[in-house]
């Protein structure tokens, strides 16, 4: 078996009552340290200035992944625990699988417990402050460097490249013409952008035939529940992890019969659209156009916004006005306004992208 770099709550117990026979303290601290930066190097010399034994407790993988979503941990609690020791300032380095880092203050019950400058000791959480003075332990903020953090590293790589070609994906249910004005908008050059995966709720749904037929990756999502009920968690997340995995700067909704929500949407803020076939605000969900019909309108159209946690609220970037004709029906209408759409979606997204 390979070397491990991580150290059990048992042992750094041990090591704690040899310091103290010795007159020595043992400083404790904990993050996820998954992407060293200056910020870290110079966090963990403060706080080992500032006794004689300096042990990190890093959170396990499966708690980062809870914490700062799917795409985290860069690197393994085995791999994070090498860089740090590789560090002057670590002595030793423990995991602990839970959100919060109280049992392993606990466990190692240290002389200085440090937390980075964005605490105070006050804003500590309540668990741990309580569990930090009933041993005793001496709290101590260390200032942040600022400017650096692990996402301001992440966001810098992922925006380096200017000739980057961005990516999108595009959600449907149905038969996706939507989605085929868009591949046919980025074969005729009118939009430059590669549609990284195309992904479905509806297992046999001409969308995923459409991608098929592109050679784009087709991804059927098991909903969890029938036709528009709400995504399951499970659902949700496959979704999310899907998106993320491809890497994709626009999240397409065409046809997409199921309200998205958290916490997808604040893994892509401002970057998921949708195309809803009336004039937002009026006949929001579903069978926009017969109730459009049957209110009597003599004008409907296409309306392509922002998806927010509404049904059909978000902020609108454009619309496309369509007459209702004498005898309209909803099907006719419908063909009507998706010729609108087909030209006006490809425009919309490809203006998106620009920004
Ligand atoms: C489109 O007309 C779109 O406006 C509508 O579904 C149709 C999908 O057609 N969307 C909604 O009603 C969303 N509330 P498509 O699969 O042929 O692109």
């Amino acid at each position: 078996m390979s070397e491990t770099f991580l150290s059990t709550n048992a042992e750094i117990a041990v090591l704690r009552n040899e310091l103290e026979a010795q007159g020595k303290k043992l400083v404790l601290t904990n993050g996820v340290f998954d992407l060293l930066h200056v910020g870290h190097v110079r966090y963990l010399n403060e706080a080992k200035a500032l006794g004689d034994c300096l042990v990190v407790a890093i959170n396990g993988d499966e708690s980062v992944r809870e914490l700062k979503g799917p795409g985290r941990p860069v690197h393994t609690a085995e791999e994070r625990a090498e860089i740090l020791c590789g560090l002057e300032s670590v002595d030793r380095v423990v995991v602990f699988h839970e959100k919060r880092a109280s049992r392993v203050i606990e466990a190692v019950d240290p002389h200085i417990y440090t937390k980075g400058g964005d605490y105070t000791p006050d804003s500590l959480i309540d668990e741990e402050k309580q569990l930090l003075d009933r041993l005793g332990v001496e709290i101590r903020i260390l200032s942040l460097v600022p400017g650096k953090s692990t996402s301001a590293t992440l966001n810098q790589i992922s925006e380096e490249d200017p000739d980057r070609q961005k990516k999108i994906a595009i959600l449907g249910s149905g038969t996706g013409s939507n989605c085929l004005a868009i591949l046919e908008a980025i074969e005729s050059g009118k939009l430059e952008t590669e549609v990284a995966v195309i992904l479905s709720d509806v297992r046999d749904a001409g969308i995923l035939d459409i991608a098929r037929d592109h050679n784009i990756s087709a991804i059927h999502i098991d909903p969890g529940t029938e036709k528009g009920g709400q995504l399951t968690d499970a659902a949700i997340k496959e979704i999310m992890d899907r998106l993320i995995a491809s890497k994709v700067d626009l999240v397409v909704l065409a046809g997409f019969m199921r309200i998205v929500r958290e916490p997808l949407m604040s893994q892509f803020p401002g970057k998921i659209l949708n195309i809803h076939p009336s004039i937002l605000p009026k006949y929001p969900g579903l069978n926009a156009c017969r109730r459009a019909i049957e209110a009597g309108e003599n004008e409907s159209g296409c309306t392509i916004h922002l998806v927010d946690a509404g049904v059909d609220t978000g902020e609108i970037l454009r619309q496309e006005a369509v007459p209702i004709l004498e005898g309209d029906t909803p099907e006719a209408l419908q063909a009507r306004i998706q010729e609108q759409e087909h030209l006006a979606y490809p425009e919309e997204i490809a203006e998106q992208l620009a920004k």
